[in-house]
């Protein structure tokens, strides 16, 4: 017989909780959330005697609302914890602070690193997130660890409406994700030269000499915050000739006049995925749906 696996989720996650729960056959489970007036966060998991003995899997992500989500999360893994299952699984695609996982400059907290530990401390089995931007965070999480790659999945959905194709991460940094696309779908790829002035924030992206005239190009980012890293790659090679920018990225936060600026550099199309608590309906976004392939991950760590 198969264990029984519940689905948890932190409240503004629930479509893709739920769509993940159905890949799984798994049991959803309500939870009620609310605020109290003084702004502390309450929860609580209605029928919570089905948790035990199941494998939980509690699914919540951090943006918006960073901060916050990681409480609830912390909450809602204590509730599961409560009913001793044989098993928690974590997953949280977007990570939130992943991108400072380094002190910097002196002084700096290194904050990814400390997101990890508090996770780590719940003593939970394992812990899924997508396209981390630093993977080497997870080293210090003390259970099992995935991190999911879904650059293959924007970039075929790109496909559908490039011709000779080429695809480029925006930085030497980033070229894992560019490569991964790249050999799934037997592709050339590359990469530019940036620099983030790390007082300023200013991005400078290098001409390079690459290959790109008449063709389509891909870039592929694992984050959009901004949009000044996107903007500027796209600008830059379609002023090396490349006939049409898609951008692909796994989170697309798109903060203040992000998505202004990727229309004005002239990139045509953002593919990004279901990994964050907001959709942005707009005819530049496409949004790839990963549930299936999250839930495939999960159902890989269930025995
Ligand atoms: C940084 O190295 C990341 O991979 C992204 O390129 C970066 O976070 C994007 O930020 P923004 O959209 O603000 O340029």
């Amino acid at each position: 017989m198969s264990d029984k696996v519940v689905v948890v989720s932190g409240h503004n996650y629930v479509d893709t909780s739920i769509r993940i729960a159905d890949e799984l056959h798994a049991d959803f489970l309500d939870v009620k959330y609310k605020r109290f007036p003084d702004g502390e966060i309450y929860v609580k998991i209605e029928e919570p005697s089905i948790i035990r003995g199941s494998i939980a899997v509690v699914v919540s992500t951090m943006y918006p609302d960073q901060n916050d989500s990681l409480v609830e999360t912390l909450f809602l893994l204590n509730a599961v914890k409560r009913y001793n299952p044989q098993k928690i699984i974590l997953c949280i695609p977007y990570l939130a602070y992943a991108r400072q996982d380094k002190e910097f400059l002196p002084g700096e907290a290194v904050s990814g690193e400390v997101v990890i530990n508090i996770l780590s401390s719940t003593s939970i089995d394992a812990l899924v997130v997508v396209d981390i931007h630093a993977p080497h965070l997870l080293d210090s999480f003390k259970g099992y660890t995935a991190n999911v790659l879904i650059s293959d999945l924007l970039v075929e959905e790109g496909l559908k409406t490039m011709s000779n194709p080429i695809i480029l991460a925006p930085d030497k940094g980033a070229i894992g994700r560019a490569r991964y696309a790249a050999e799934k779908h037997g592709l050339e790829y590359d990469y530019l030269e940036k620099h983030r002035d790390r007082i300023t924030g200013e991005i400078t992206i290098k001409p390079k000499n690459l290959s790109v005239k008449n063709r389509d190009v891909i870039i592929v980012d694992d984050i959009i915050s901004t949009g000044g890293t996107i903007a500027k790659a796209a600008e830059m090679v379609l002023g090396q000739g490349a006939r049409k920018v898609y951008v692909a990225a796994s989170h697309a936060l798109l903060i203040n006049d992000a998505l202004a600026k990727i229309r004005r550099s002239g990139a045509k199309l953002i593919l990004t995925a279901n990994t964050l608590a907001r959709r942005i309906d707009d005819e530049l976004i496409r949004y790839v749906d990963i549930s299936s392939r999250l839930a495939d991950t999960i159902e890989s760590l269930l025995h």
